[in-house]
């Protein structure tokens, strides 16, 4: 597939255990050449992001390799909340990372994502993996420029189903409501892919571990003692493994058939609840997902061949 042939994404992300794991998927998917990643504050500090992204980079060595631009360093009327499932530093905390060179081509993700909208137009699809901060403050500036991206997939919310972070919101969504909010109501054709989807989704041990066994040991190693971090948790939880909430938010970026849509009007509340409301669709969600048909997609592309 040649490069034109190959659609373009631009990946907003904070990583993040499961966003390292959804950057490993786009990266391995010969459909798309992820031009930009943009970094946004939310499970980490938004540093401890940025240089997430850029040891994931020198893990994974993508070609092109992406432009890289940081954004919000907080939400934009409240103070940040990171996530302790995904450890201080954002990737479970490993001790021996090789270091890394911060390779910023701008700080202000907001612009680079109107500048790429308006470059690509249709051709461009936006997945949000993180709090909308920096998608809102892009609409802010040019709502008509990101209402004219091919699409503008996001992972957050809980629409008919519980919270994870409180008994009715999920993490995205509350750590940034006002930013979630603001994308809703500037019209942009938002595609959310909430807990009621991502909770179908989950990475087994076995599964991983066979999928990581047809990588390079380097790479493989790195991958398996990284998630191995949430996963403990989970397993101490009694849950059979990890959610895939952000790589199943580009699984429906790359082919939105693995899951099925509902048309909805959603409401935000103060603490990051996604509740139906009456009126007009302003989103739609994924709801009923294909699981064995995403999770293949998953395990297949993850790694580099040996
Ligand atoms: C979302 O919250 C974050 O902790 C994950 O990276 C994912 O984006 C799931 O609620
Ligand atoms: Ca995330």
């Amino acid at each position: 597939m040649t490069t034109d042939s190959r659609r373009r994404a631009l990946i907003d992300t904070d990583p993040g255990i499961d966003d390292a794991l959804a950057l490993l998927l786009a990266w391995g998917s010969p459909e798309w050449t992820v031009e930009v990643v943009t970094v946004v504050a939310g499970n980490a500090p938004l540093e401890a992001c940025a240089r997430n992204v850029f040891r994931l980079l020198d893990l994974r060595r993508p070609l092109p390799a992406p432009l890289v631009a940081t954004g919000a360093a907080r939400p934009l009327a409240r103070p940040l909340r990171t996530a302790a499932y995904h450890g201080g530093d954002g990737l479970g905390d490993l001790p021996d990372w090789p270091p890394v060179e911060p390779r910023v081509t701008s700080v202000d993700a907001p612009g680079v994502i109107v500048e790429a909208a308006t470059r690509y137009g249709g051709s461009l699809t936006i997945v949000a993996l993180g709090p909308l901060t920096n998608l809102a403050l892009a609409v802010e500036r040019d709502a008509a420029a990101i209402r004219g991206a091919g699409r503008v997939v996001a992972m957050g919310g809980a629409v008919d189903v519980p919270g994870n972070v409180t008994p009715d919101a999920e993490f995205n969504a509350h750590v940034d409501p006002e930013a979630l909010a603001r994308v809703l109501d500037a019209g942009v054709r938002l595609d959310l892919v909430p807990l009621d989807a991502t909770r179908q989704v989950t990475l087994e041990p076995a599964a991983l571990q066979s999928a990581l066994a047809r990588a390079p040991a380097p790479f493989a190693d790195r991958v398996r003692r990284v998630v191995e971090y949430a996963l403990r948790m989970d397993l101490a939880h009694g849950r059979r493994g990890m959610d895939l909430h952000d790589p199943l938010a580009v699984g429906v970026a790359l082919d939105p058939t693995l899951v099925r849509w509902e048309p909805v009007r959603l409401a935000v509340g103060p603490g990051g609840q996604t509740r139906r409301a009456a009126g007009e669709p302003n989103a739609r969600f994924a709801h009923v997902v294909d699981t064995p048909r995403f999770l293949s997609m998953f395990l297949e592309r993850l790694c580099p061949a040996c």
